[in-house]
C-alpha cells in the first residue's frame, strides 16, 4: 500500500526522502516521487516504475535538488492505472500532497471542483483532495485543512505543503496510518516508524482529527478548532539493525530465521509462574469464563493463525470457535453478541478490512481483543484490550515470523482459556505452557535442515499446479503452505483437507501435479497415508512432512521431509518452517522477486 515520507531540517534532503522511501518499499508500490521546496516554489520529481528504475533515474535527469524540506510518496495503484501522472505527490503549485487510502466521495468532490472552475489531470480520487486544499486555501493553511477534512469521506493520511509556507510540512490522518518523527533539529512524517529508524527513534502517533505542522523550530499539533494540543512522545525499541538485511539475501531468509527469538520474545513475557498470564491487558480469568463463544478474525495468514487458535480452543477448553475471514465478516451480519469475545489477529493493525471488523464487533458491544505486532498501530488503539507479538518490524511482504508469533500466542491463549474454565488442570497448564517455552530450540533444529527444502523446491519448481493436502492442524497449515508458495513463487496451488481430495479435487492429480502431505498428526496419520496412495496412484510426485521418526511407504511418498521431535499438539510452530523454506527456495530457483512479489501489498489499507 502506499507509503508516505516527509523530512523538514538542515540536510539536503533529497537522498533523505529517497532513503526513505527505499524503507517503505517493502509495503508494496508500482511508482514513486517526491516534492521539495527548492527556492520559493515547489519542484516535483515522480515516476512510474521501482525507485531505482523511475524516481532515481529522473532525478539524475533533473539535476540536484537544493532543499531541506520536502514530502515523498510510494504508490500502490487503486484510482487510476501506474503512471507517471497518476504518482504523488500531486498538486497545482501551489499545494502538493501524498496521500494514503481511499477518498471515498471523490466523485461528488470532482463534480463540486469543476463547477468552480477547476481542471484535473490524473486518474486519482488523491487530486480532488489536492485541488479542495487550493480551493479552501486563503492564505490560512491550517483552515484550509479543517474545512478540507469536513468535506472528505474515506480513509487517509496526508502529507500536504503550500508554495507559500516554504519549509513547512502540514500532515494529518483518519484511519490510515502517520506518524511524526523527532530528531535532533529535524522532523519526519512516515507512514511508519522503519522509513526513519536511520535517523531517529523517537515518534509520535498522530490522532484522527489532529493535524502536526513540522518546520525547521519543531513540531506542532492542533485540532480541527486550530487549537494547539500537546502529545506524548513514543520511542521505538526496534533498532535500525531490524529493518536491514544483515547478511541473508533477503529479508524474508532472515525473518525465517528470526522465528525462534520470535517466539522467546512474545511468550516469554506473559508467562508467570509457569502459568499464561493476560493480566497486562486485563483480560482476566473470570472475564474468560463469561464468554459464550469466542471469534476470531483476521486476513490472510493472520486469519490462518485463527485457524491453528480455533483447534487448539475448541480442543483444548471445548468451546465453540468462530474463525472469519475479515472481509467477510464485516459484511455478513455475524451473529455475535455482547456476551461474545472477538479476537481480532492482525501484523500491522492497520488492515482496512480487520479494522473494520473491530469496529462493528465493538458496535454490536462484544469484548473485543487485538492480537497486533505493530505498537500503537490504529487496531491496537482501537481495541478494547490489546497484547503485541513481539516479532520486530516484518519487512519481507510474505509473511514468516509475523505468523510463527501469531500462532504461538494462539497456544498460549489457548491454554489460558482452557484453564480458566476449568479444562485443563494446573498441572497439564504448567506442562504445555513449558513445552511452548521451549518449542523454540525444536524450531532452530528444523530451520537449521535447510538443504532438505532447497532440495523439495528443486523437484518442484517446474511444477504449474500443486496441492497441499492436509487433516486437522495440518490442514490449517496446508493452507497457510499453499499461499505462501503462490504468493512469492507464482505457482497456481490449493490447500484441501485430504479426506475431501476425492470430492472434486482430484481431477486434477496427473503426474505434474505435485502434492505436498502434511501429516504430524498419530491418530489422523493412517487417514492421511490413505490419501497420499490415492494421488499417487494417480501418477502425483508426494513430498510428505512429518515427525523424523515416523515410517513412511516408500511405493507411495517420493521425498520426505522429517522434523524433530515435539508434543504433537505444537507441532505446527515446527511444520511451519519447511513450508516457508520451500516456498522461498522455490521462488529464489524460479527467478521471483521474493521479498515484493507483483501486485501484492505489505499492508493492505484499502478494503
Ligand atoms: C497482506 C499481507 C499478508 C497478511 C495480510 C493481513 O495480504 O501480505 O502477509 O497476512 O495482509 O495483514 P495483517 O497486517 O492484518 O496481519
Amino acid at each position: 500500500m502506499c507509503g508516505i515520507v516527509g523530512y523538514v531540517g538542515k540536510e539536503e534532503c533529497t537522498q533523505i526522502l529517497v532513503d526513505s522511501l527505499r524503507r517503505l518499499e517493502y509495503r508494496g508500490y508500482d511508482s514513486a516521487g517526491i516534492a521539495v521546496f527548492e527556492d520559493d516554489k515547489i519542484k516535483t520529481v515522480k515516476a512510474k516504475g521501482k525507485i531505482n528504475e523511475g524516481l532515481v533515474k529522473k532525478l539524475e535527469q533533473t539535476g540536484t535538488l537544493h532543499a531541506t524540506s520536502g514530502i515523498g510518496h510510494t504508490r500502490w495503484a487503486t484510482h487510476g492505472e501506474p503512471s507517471d501522472i497518476n504518482s504523488h505527490p500531486i498538486g497545482n503549485g501551489r499545494v502538493s500532497i501524498v496521500h494514503n487510502g481511499i477518498i471515498e466521495n471523490y466523485r461528488e468532490l470532482k463534480a463540486f471542483l469543476i463547477s468552480k472552475g477547476y481542471g484535473f489531470e490524473s486518474e486519482t480520487d488523491t487530486e480532488t483532495v489536492a485541488k479542495l486544499l487550493d480551493y479552501y486555501y486563503d492564505g490560512d493553511p491550517l483552515e484550509a485543512i479543517a474545512r478540507a477534512m469536513n468535506d472528505i469521506e474515506g480513509a487517509y493520511a496526508l502529507g500536504i505543503i503550500f508554495r507559500e509556507h516554504k519549509n513547512k510540512i502540514f500532515a494529518i490522518r483518519k484511519e490510515s496510518p502517520l506518524i511524526v518523527g523527532k530528531g535532533e533539529g529535524e522532523s519526519f512524517i512516515a507512514s511508519d516508524v522503519t522509513a526513519i529508524l536511520e535517523y531517529t527513534r523517537d515518534y509520535y502517533l498522530l490522532e484522527h482529527n489532529e493535524i502536526a505542522v513540522l518546520d525547521e523550530s519543531g513540531i506542532k499539533f492542533f485540532d480541527v478548532r486550530g487549537e494547539e494540543i500537546e502529545k506524548e512522545i513514543q520511542t521505538a525499541d526496534w533498532d535500525v539493525s531490524a529493518a536491514q538485511k544483515g547478511g541473508y539475501k533477503h529479508f524474508m531468509l532472515k525473518e525465517i530465521h528470526e522465528q525462534p527469538a520470535a517466539i522467546k520474545n512474545t511468550v516469554s513475557p506473559r508467562v508467570k509462574n509457569g502459568l499464561p498470564d493476560f493480566s497486562e491487558c486485563g483480560l482476566t480469568e473470570e472475564r474468560l469464563r463469561s464468554y459464550e463463544n469466542i471469534y476470531i478474525v483476521g486476513c490472510g495468514s493472520a486469519m490462518h493463525a485463527g485457524l491453528v487458535g480455533k483447534a487448539l480452543i475448541e480442543k483444548l477448553a471445548r468451546m465453540p470457535v468462530v474463525v472469519d475471514i475479515a472481509s467477510e465478516f464485516r459484511y455478513r451480519d455475524p451473529l455475535i453478541t455482547e456476551k461474545d469475545l472477538v479476537v481480532i489477529i492482525s501484523q500491522s493493525g492497520e488492515t482496512a478490512d480487520t479494522l473494520a471488523a473491530l469496529k462493528l464487533a465493538k458496535q454490536v458491544g462484544s469484548d473485543t481483543f487485538a492480537i497486533v505486532n505493530v505498537v500503537g498501530s490504529s487496531i491496537a488503539r482501537e481495541a478494547d484490550m490489546v497484547m503485541y507479538t513481539n516479532a520486530g518490524p516484518e519487512i519481507s511482504v510474505c509473511s514468516t515470523k509475523a505468523y510463527a508469533v501469531q500462532v504461538a500466542f494462539m497456544y498460549l491463549f489457548a491454554f489460558e482459556v482452557a484453564f480458566a474454565r476449568g479444562r485443563i488442570d494446573e498441572e497439564r497448564c504448567r506442562q504445555l505452557t513449558n513445552e511452548l517455552l521451549n518449542i523454540p530450540d525444536t524450531i532452530q533444529k528444523c530451520i537449521d535442515n535447510e538443504a532438505a527444502y532447497q532440495f523439495v523446491a528443486s523437484k518442484i519448481m517446474n511444477a504449474d499446479s500443486l496441492l497441499y493436502i492436509g487433516r486437522g492442524l495440518d490442514y490449517s497449515l496446508s493452507m497457510e503452505g499453499s499461499l505462501k508458495l503462490k504468493e512469492i513463487s507464482y505457482i497456481h496451488s490449493e490447500a484441501y483437507a485430504a479426506g475431501e481430495l476425492k470430492h472434486g479435487t482430484i481431477s486434477l492429480v496427473t503426474e505434474d501435479t505435485p502434492v505436498i502431505a502434511i501429516a504430524t498428526q498419530s491418530a489422523l496419520f493412517e487417514k492421511t497415508a490413505s490419501n497420499v496412495k490415492e494421488v499417487k496412484s494417480r501418477g502425483a510426485k508426494v513430498v510428505m512432512i512429518c515427525a523424523e521418526e515416523t515410517a513412511v511407504d516408500a511405493s507411495s511418498v517420493d521425498y520426505k521431509v522429517g522434523l524433530p521431535s515435539a508434543n504433537e499438539l505444537l507441532m505446527p510452530l515446527v511444520t511451519v518452517v519447511p513450508l516457508q523454506m520451500i516456498a522461498y527456495y522455490t521462488a529464489v530457483l524460479r527467478g521471483c522477486d521474493v521479498d515484493m512479489p507483483r501486485n501484492l501489498a505489505k499492508s493492505v489499507t484499502v478494503e
